[in-house]
Parts: structure tokens; C-alpha cells; sequence
């Protein structure tokens, strides 16, 4: 019997590889590691791990398609829950569309993940596990069924002689191209300030440049082409954002998350690229959609989000929020100032070909509109608070 599982070479997907042995019963276990833009290390300590426990290791990259395919409609749905800018939600689906494709092409039994029974990612993978898989596959997720705690965790990968260093893990780390999230250990006492230790990617404000910086973003059909006016192909555009951003200390988030099951988590974020972009982006949109657009993909916008935080991808629905929100995207070409200091993000200039704002139309210096017009509207501004007023008068 053969097992294909999404592995990350951290603790939980670690201990799976012996416990789908031992545990399960597998004769051969494979691993998968999708490359979603993770440090390079990341990817080469989880290459020798696998080889270290002596199975049989997939490493596919899906940074590209992770950019363009989520990437680019999350910036257009200004892809954000309870502030948190999903970069790790809307990965699952494709790290684990492309489990599948292995698990396909070796003709796997069972497919496995090392999600904990508490967090979001179980519900994320396998609801894509089950899209993807054929309806007799099994589905595993040892360290959930076998309800493990992380101090069992990294007795059993001792035990088991996994050569780690777990025992100095102080915290939970899940890194992508677009997010790095901190989360696990003293962390969990949301009383606790974070050590400055915790972040990577954003300097600490107080230790960023005195001077400011302003930082140009060109958008193309809603699309992030070029900083400063110089074109960058997607995958790179957003590393060039993340430590330009991440410089100016800009893009830390500390949050009480409500998870999927309902529990509330604490939870740290680094994504300087990601609020760089979609604070842009957002303010691209208030320059070129009418008031009704703008009122309207709010609403869209918030709904998008919930079904990529719940991993939802194939919900149909998703398919015509995306619909709604690309025809509205047509419009987004532009460029947009963002000034960043010392932890702050602020956006202080912005230009289209597609605005809807006109200068001679609304400037106090210019005649193209007579203001005598506006008379009319005024008198029946407010018309049914004179109305209800009358009434009261009746009485
Ligand atoms: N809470 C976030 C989410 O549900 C991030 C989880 C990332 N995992 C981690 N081990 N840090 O998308
Ligand atoms: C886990 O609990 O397995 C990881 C974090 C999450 O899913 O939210």
C-alpha cells in the first residue's frame, strides 16, 4: 500500500512519514513538497529529511501559478480576513491540487497531511484531497486521528530517531512567497509581547531608515507590473516588494484570528509586500469604480475571502465572485505613490488613464459645471425628514 504525503519537513508532517508506517501500515510512503516561494533552505532541509528516513521525495515548484493564478486574484479581491491577508489559506488548495497530481501519476492508495485536528489547514487540504482523488482513496491525518500534542510529537520523532533538531523549535513557522506566519509557544498567551526574534522579514520600525521612502506601484487590468516604472515579471515583483516594504518595518500584524471551528488564535504575520499591494490596489479602485461598484465589491470582496480562508476554491460561488470581480478590474490601470516610515504605510499620490474623477469637473477654480445646477437637488435633499416633521406637527 502506498501513501502520498504533503510534507513541509517540519515537525507535524515529519512524524507522519514513521507513524503512516508504523501506525497506518504503509509499505511506501512518499513525500510532496510544493514550492509556494518558501526559503530555499526550507525546501532543502525537507529533501534531506525525506532522505534521511529513506522514502521517496517529490519536489514540484508552483511558485508561477501560485503568483498568478491566487496571488493575482487575491490582490483584486483586496484579499483580506479579520485583517490577514490569507497567504497561507489560499495555498493549501494548490499544494494540495498538486499532491494529488503524484499521487495520480505513482496510482497512491491513500493520501495524508500532518494538520492538527485544532487549525484550519486540515479542512483547507482535504476538501481539495477529495476534489482531486478518486472516491476510494483514503484520506489520513495522523497527528489529528492519533490526537497528538506537539510534546508527544517531538518525544515520538526521538524516539524514532528522526536526526531534528525539534526540541529548539520554539514556534510554529509557515512561510510562503506572499506571507510569513508565526504562531505556537509562548505566543499562545496572547498577554505575551513577541520578541523581536520572531520576525524575518520586516525590520523593527524603530531600527528602520529616519528617512522616508516613496515607493511607485503600476497596476495593469488590476494587475501589479512595475515598481518605480520598472517592469518586473510576477514572481519577482512581489520579493523585490517584500524587502523594499519590509525594510521600512512596514507589513507586521499581531491578531486574534477566529479560526474555522471557531476557536480564536493568536496570531503573528509578516506580509510587507502583500499591504503594500493591496493598500494600493485599494486606493487604485476608489480613483476609477463608480460609488456603486466600490459599495457593492466590498461586499463581494469580504465574501471572496471567507471562502478562500475556509478553502472553498471550488465552491461555485468562488468561481462567480471571481467573475464579478474581474469585470471590474478592467478598469484598474494606474499608478499609485505609497510613503513608507518606520512602520508606517501611507498612500499619498495616485493617477489613471480610467479615473472617474475629473479635475475641472470637481476644482472650486473651474466653471464646467454650473453651480446653480445643483439648486434642484438640494431642494429635495433631505425631503422625507420635512416630511415626517409635517406629520409630527399634525398630532
Ligand atoms: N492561521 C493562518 C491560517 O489559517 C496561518 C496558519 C499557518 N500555520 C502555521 N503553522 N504557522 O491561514
Ligand atoms: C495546524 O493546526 O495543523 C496548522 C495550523 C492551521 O491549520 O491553522
Amino acid at each position: 500500500k502506498k501513501v502520498i504525503l504533503a510534507y513541509s519537513g517540519g515537525l507535524d508532517t515529519s512524524v507522519c512519514v514513521p507513524l503512516l508506517e508504523e501506525k497506518y501500515g504503509y509499505d511506501e510512503v512518499i513525500t510532496a513538497t510544493v514550492d509556494v516561494g518558501q526559503p530555499k533552505e526550507g525546501l532543502k532541509e525537507a529533501k534531506e529529511r525525506a532522505e534521511q528516513m529513506d522514502v521517496k521525495h517529490y519536489e514540484i515548484d508552483a511558485v508561477q501559478e501560485f503568483v498568478e493564478n491566487y496571488l493575482h486574484p487575491l490582490i483584486q479581491a483586496n484579499g483580506s480576513y479579520e485583517g490577514y491577508y490569507l497567504g497561507h489559506a489560499i495555498a493549501r488548495p494548490l499544494i494540495a491540487k498538486k499532491v494529488c497530481e503524484i499521487a495520480k501519476k505513482e496510482n497512491a492508495d491513500a493520501l495524508a497531511h500532518g494538520c492538527t485536528g485544532k487549525g484550519n489547514d486540515q479542512f483547507r487540504f482535504e476538501t481539495t484531497y477529495r476534489i482531486h482523488s478518486q472516491p476510494n482513496t483514503k484520506i489520513i491525518a495522523p497527528v489529528r486521528e492519533l490526537n497528538m500534542t506537539r510534546d508527544e510529537e517531538k518525544k515520538y520523532a526521538k524516539k524514532r530517531g528522526l536526526n531534528v533538531d525539534f526540541e529548539e523549535k520554539k514556534w510554529s513557522i509557515d512561510e510562503n512567497i506572499w506571507s510569513r506566519s508565526i504562531e505556537g509557544g509562548k505566543l499562545e498567551n496572547p498577554n505575551y509581547i513577541p520578541p523581536e526574534e520572531i520576525f524575518q522579514w520586516t525590520k523593527n520600525p524603530e531600527k528602520a531608515p529616519d528617512k522616508p521612502e516613496i515607493l511607485e506601484i503600476t497596476f495593469k487590468n488590476g494587475t501589479p507590473t512595475k515598481i518605480n516604472g520598472e517592469k518586473h515579471n510576477p514572481v519577482t515583483l512581489i520579493q523585490k516588494l517584500n524587502k523594499k516594504v519590509g525594510k521600512h518595518g512596514v507589513g507586521r500584524v499581531d491578531m486574534i484570528e477566529d479560526r474555522i471551528l471557531g476557536l480564536k488564535a493568536r496570531e503573528n504575520y509578516e506580509h510587507p509586500a502583500a499591504t503594500a499591494l493591496i493598500t494600493a490596489h485599494k486606493d487604485l479602485e476608489k480613483l476609477v469604480l463608480t460609488r456603486k461598484q466600490l459599495k457593492f465589491k466590498k461586499t463581494v470582496d469580504q465574501e471572496w475571502a471567507e471562502l478562500a480562508y475556509n478553502g472553498l476554491l471550488y465552491e461555485p460561488l468562488y468561481n462567480s465572485l471571481q467573475a464579478f470581480i474581474k469585470n471590474t478590474q478592467k478598469q484598474m490601470n494606474g499608478t499609485v505613490k505609497l510613503k513608507l516610515y518606520k512602520g508606517s504605510i501611507q498612500v499619498v499620490a495616485r493617477e489613471s488613464k480610467n479615473a472617474l474623477y475629473s479635475k475641472e469637473l470637481v476644482s472650486f477654480d473651474d466653471k464646467t459645471i454650473d453651480q446653480k445646477d445643483a439648486e434642484g437637488a438640494l431642494k429635495y435633499h433631505g425631503y422625507q425628514s420635512r416630511l415626517t416633521k409635517t406629520r409630527q406637527n399634525k398630532k
